[in-house]
């Protein structure tokens, strides 16, 4: 196992809370360890607080008790090191797919020549050569989280965050993205954070996964799914009987726990 680069240390976050009132409770006394080149997917309920959980991380959000810890320091606020690809893909419009790629670097002020290179490379990578002088209201939805995608990891981060990254796109482009994750994890060796709803999904992509309880989100399972040797073969998810076993547990403990309240989002 390599070693912890991201923690959390007994983190509880309430929303709104003044000296009268504590305020909403979105997530509960996490505490959570992800080692380096670790892929960790988290599910849970709608508005159990997934995406409360990574904002933390990308320094959004400061928890209101306890810990977030990169690499042993305090995380204060957004940075280069940690990277947020959301749902719906925030693109600059007035900016090419190159544009869009190379923005964080111009702004970090890299040499012009090293943004070219790193710009073409992503773009290569990603399957978006022909493609680099379109503005991204021409893309479709799956060359838009390329891009997004790209623009994230050309900036080399620790920590890659991913909130439902793929739900808005249809089956096959979704799987195609998985795929492409994959390949790029393995290229650019960053720690990833991916919230889903999608169970196959966090069962093909994740080292690890996360079941969230109902809001407030506290841990409520956790599978360890290391050395489990599916990454390249899809079609076994679906088939062996452990990984339907470990559906089931998934969805058991994701509905069980919804079914128990009403706030769902
Ligand atoms: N900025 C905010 N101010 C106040 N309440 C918030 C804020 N952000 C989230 N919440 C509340 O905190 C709870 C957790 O929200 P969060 O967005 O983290 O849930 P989620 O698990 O990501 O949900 P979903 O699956 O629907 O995306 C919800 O009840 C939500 O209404
Ligand atoms: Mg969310």
């Amino acid at each position: 196992m390599n070693e912890a680069l991201l923690q959390f240390d007994h983190v509880s976050v309430y929303y709104g809370q003044t000296a009268e009132d504590k305020g909403l409770q979105a997530l509960s006394d996490i505490n959570l360890t992800v080692a380096d080149g670790e892929c960790v997917c988290i599910l849970g309920p709608s508005g159990c607080g997934k995406s409360t959980l990574l904002n933390l991380v990308a320094g959004f959000l400061r928890p209101t008790e306890g810990r977030v810890t990169v690499d042993g320091t305090d995380v204060q606020g957004p940075g280069p090191e940690r990277g947020m690809v959301f749902q719906e893909p925030a693109l600059y419009n007035w900016l090419d797919v190159s544009g869009n790629i190379a923005f964080g670097l111009k702004m970090r002020g890299l040499p012009v020549a090293e943004i070219k290179e790193k710009t073409a490379r992503f773009v290569e990578l990603t399957g978006l050569s022909g493609f680099e002088h379109f503005p991204p209201y021409e893309l479709s939805g799956g060359m838009k989280q390329r891009v997004a995608l790209s623009r994230v990891l050309v900036g080399g981060p620790r920590v890659l965050l991913m909130d439902e990254p793929f739900s808005a796109l249809d089956p096959a482009t979704r799987q195609e993205m998985q795929d492409l994750l994959v390949t790029l994890r393995d290229d650019n060796r960053c720690t990833v954070l991916l919230v889903t709803h999608d169970v196959n999904e966090a069962l093909f992509l994740a080292d690890r996964i996360l079941v969230l309880s109902a809001r407030p989100g506290r841990v409520i399972d956790e599978m360890d799914l290391h050395g489990t040797v599916f990454r390249d073969r899809r079609s076994e998810i679906i088939e062996r009987s452990d990984m339907t076993a470990l559906h089931r547990r998934i969805m058991t403990a994701v509905t069980n726990h919804s079914s128990q309240r009403g706030d769902y989002g």
